[in-house]
């Protein structure tokens, strides 16, 4: 689980590097999480407890919860409250993602997501904070970072761990691939690009398994078909979600292969996942650029499956997924995609603050 704040030295060190650029400035902005965000994370609070104790905490820094408004939000309570993940009667409440929160005093602070199990299954943060004047250590010049570096998609950062597997010949072992690697299968900060991403970066064909590894009893994951996928409704799919994570799918044809979560609204916050899987033992990747041929006809599946009625879907806005962004990037691991775009956000707002 420390795995997930591998970039915390590298974000630590922007930080560093924008604050130096921007001069004197005593407040710190803290992203919680960082690239991981405000979310129900796959491994239980263990996730909130190590990026708090690897960040330090002064009066008057702010606190990024970086959520979709409508699926979390963020309570501060009392230490019982946190404790008992009790949100009856909060400090304060925050409902609209992103939430920007200033320490104004010094002491213990806690904060929960008052959302149905949320808090329970690990989405809770409790900081120490320092009095402002015994804190806002002066930059330390230690490794000032090339502040391009982590910035630049073109540059990987670090191999993904699951899938970091050499570039696969066109006849391979089957491989197993955790779906957004260190991410997990959940409803990502940053919308759907996450696994737009994370799927360009990979080649998929017959025989391989993707892990989708998420917190049971805050996500599942359905097989869908593209319209399905393209509007978060699930109208023709009868077969029951998978409710129990980490969930092994094996790819067992080739085409395009459509996964969602069927939690309200976190498909079209973009919890789902598109790929295209090639027979195994015969291709290279197809060319992107031939003519668009929907697979609106995708085979339903055998309606002698469960009888389990699909979650229903609130209205979804219009999908922003249907139309892939132009290839180019297609060895950009799914970190190196994502990340810049905390890097930047963060190191925007310092220098224009
Ligand atoms: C799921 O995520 C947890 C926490 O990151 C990790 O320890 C575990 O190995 C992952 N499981 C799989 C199958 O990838
Ligand atoms: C939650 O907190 C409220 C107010 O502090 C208290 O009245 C209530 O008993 C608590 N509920 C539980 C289940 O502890
Ligand atoms: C805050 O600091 C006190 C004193 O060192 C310690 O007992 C407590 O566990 C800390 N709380 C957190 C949330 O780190
Ligand atoms: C799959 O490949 C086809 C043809 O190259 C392309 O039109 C489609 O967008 C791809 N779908 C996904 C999910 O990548
Ligand atoms: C979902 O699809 C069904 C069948 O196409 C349609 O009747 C229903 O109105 C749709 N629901 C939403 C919320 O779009
Ligand atoms: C929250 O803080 C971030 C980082 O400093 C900043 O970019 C953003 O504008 C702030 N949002 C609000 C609503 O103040």
């Amino acid at each position: 689980m420390e795995g997930r704040f591998n970039y915390m030295g590298v974000f630590m060190a922007v930080i560093v590097g924008a604050m130096m650029v921007h001069g004197s400035s005593a407040q710190t902005t803290h992203t919680v999480g960082d690239s991981l965000g405000w979310v129900v994370p796959p491994a239980g609070d263990a996730a909130y407890r190590t990026w708090a104790a690897s960040t330090t905490f002064a009066v008057g820094d702010v606190l990024v919860f970086n959520f979709p408004t409508g699926i979390h939000d963020v309570a501060e309570v009392n230490r019982a409250a946190f404790d008992s993940c009790n949100s009856t009667s909060p400090i304060s409440m925050s409902t609209n993602g992103p939430t920007n929160i200033t320490l104004t005093s010094a002491g213990e602070h806690h904060f929960i997501c008052t959302f149905a199990r949320h808090c329970n299954l690990g989405q809770r943060l409790a900081i120490n904070v320092s009095a402002s004047s015994a804190a806002a250590p002066a930059p330390q010049p230690t490794t000032p970072p090339p502040a391009t570096a982590p910035i630049s998609p073109a540059v990987p950062a670090t191999p993904p761990p699951a899938s970091g597997a050499p570039a696969p010949s066109p006849s391979r072992a089957a491989m197993t691939y955790t779906v957004g690697d260190r991410l997990g299968w959940l409803v990502p900060p940053g919308g759907p690009i996450a696994y737009q991403t994370w799927a360009r970066g990979n080649t998929f064909m017959v025989g391989d398994i993707l892990v989708f590894n998420f917190t049971n009893g805050a996500h599942d994951v359905l097989e869908v078909t593209r319209p399905e996928f393209d509007s978060c409704n699930v109208s023709t799919t009868t077969a029951a979600p998978i409710m129990t994570g980490p969930a092994r799918i094996t790819l067992t044809s080739a085409g395009e292969h459509h996964f969602i979560c069927t939690f309200p609204q976190h498909c079209s916050f973009g919890q789902r996942l598109a790929i295209n899987v090639t027979a195994g033992g015969s291709t290279a990747t197809p060319p992107s650029g031939s003519a668009p041929t929907p697979s609106s006809t995708a085979t339903p599946p055998p309606s002698s499956g469960s009888p389990a009625t699909p979650t229903p879907f609130t209205p979804s806005t219009p999908s922003p997924v249907t139309a892939p962004p132009p290839p180019g990037n297609s060895a950009t691991s799914f970190a190196v995609g994502v990340l810049p775009f905390t890097f930047l956000a963060v190191a925007v707002a310092f220098l224009y603050n």
